[in-house]
Formats: C-alpha cells, structure tokens, sequence
C-alpha cells in the first residue's frame, strides 16, 4: 500500500451514527477481521488487556435489556428514572448491525498501570475505527448510557478492577459521507530541535 492512500485512511475514518445506519447484517468474517485487527494493538508487557463482547441478532435485544435494567435500577435509587431513557437503552442496540462491549481486564500476574492498559485498549478501539473506514462500515464508539453505571460490572462479570470502556457500535452506512474537523496539528506540537527554544 502507498503512503497516501494510508494517510487517507486515517483521515477519512469518522464516527458514524446509528441514525446513518441503514438496514443489514455486517458478515461476521468481517467483524472476526474488525477484531483480529484489534488485536495487533501495542500492548505494554503483552498482557493484551482488551476483551471484547460480541452482540449480534437476538443478543442486540438481550443487550440493550440489560442496559435498560441497569439504569433503572441506578436510576430509581437515584430518584430520576425517565421512561423515556429506559426505553431508548432498551431499543438502541437495535439500530446496529452488531455492537461490540469495550472491556479493559487487569492482568493478575503482571504489574503495569492502570493508564497503559486503558491506552492499550483504546489502540484496539482505533484499529477496530480503521478497518471499519476500509470496509466503508459505519461505526463509533459510545460511552454514553451505562458505561460508568457501577451495577454494569456485576451484570457483565467483570471484575472489581477491570473496566467497562463502553460500546462499539457498527452497521452497514448509508451513502453519506460526514466531514472531519480538527485544529492543525502544528497547534499541538512543540517541536525542539536545538537549544534555543
Ligand atoms: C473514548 C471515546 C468515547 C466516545 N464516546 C462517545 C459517545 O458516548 N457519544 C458520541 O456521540 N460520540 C462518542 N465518541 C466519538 C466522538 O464523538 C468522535 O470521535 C468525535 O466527535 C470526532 O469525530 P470523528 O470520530 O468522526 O473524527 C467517543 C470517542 C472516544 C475516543
């Protein structure tokens, strides 16, 4: 492959919305390649502390009921439970082809901050971005709805210490195509090449 058409990857991958979704199941060989690629992350003492969730057909139901429960349950406890968010965690898994549950799981065995194994998951995330771009999928990833709901871990068996980092939404994407913004880069750089800087 060119440098060019890499650098056109990257910068053409974008969020795309469930509301951009249009009806279909993505094959699941391509979701398995989404995830292969995933796993060719960086990993710090390989411990590969990604893990991922799979919800696809029926188990997009099971999904998004389990996610009304939980906020429910936070939300009643809470005293401002809406019948209307209930309704929407329970019907947005719906609009995707298939949603993938975010996980970082901490290695019992090998010491490495909590911080590197986060970042180590969110490379896993961006590789998953990148095929999606290639495939001309719609993708993005939500920590919106349950994400940081303390009862969520319980319910997904994840331990104490690991973290549910949210939820990679795909589906087949409609003909849009969004634009990307970002600041330019030299904004951002400090760039020290010699001692008088
Ligand atoms: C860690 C992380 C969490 C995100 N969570 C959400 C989210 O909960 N809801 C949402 O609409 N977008 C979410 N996004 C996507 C961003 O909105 C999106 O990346 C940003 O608008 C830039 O657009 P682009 O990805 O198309 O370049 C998240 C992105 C990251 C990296």
């Amino acid at each position: 492959m060119d440098i060019s058409s890499f650098n056109q990857i990257i910068a053409s991958r974008r969020s795309i919305f469930p509301k951009d979704y249009e009806a279909g199941k993505i094959d699941n060989q391509i979701i398995w390649q989404i995830l292969k690629n995933a796993n060719w992350a960086p990993t710090h003492k390989m411990t590969a502390p990604w893990r991922f969730k799979v919800y696809s057909g029926k188990g997009l139901e099971v999904l998004g009921k389990k996610q009304a429960e939980i906020y429910k349950k936070v939300s009643l406890k809470e005293g401002d439970f809406l019948q209307a968010k209930y309704d929407n965690l329970a019907k947005a898994p719906l609009r995707a082809s298939h949603v993938i549950m975010i996980i970082m799981k901490r290695s019992k065995d090998v010491k490495i901050r909590e911080v590197e194994e986060i970042a180590a998951v969110s490379c896993a995330v961006q590789n998953m971005y990148l095929t999606t771009t290639v495939y001309g999928l719609g993708a993005y990833w939500s920590t919106g709805g349950i994400t940081y709901m303390e009862p969520a871990k319980r319910v997904f068996n994840l331990n104490e210490e690991d973290r549910l980092m949210g939820f990679f939404y795909l589906g087949k994407k409609k003909g849009i195509n969004v634009e990307g913004k970002r600041a330019p880069i030299e904004e951002s750089v400090e760039w020290v090449d010699n001692d008088k800087f």
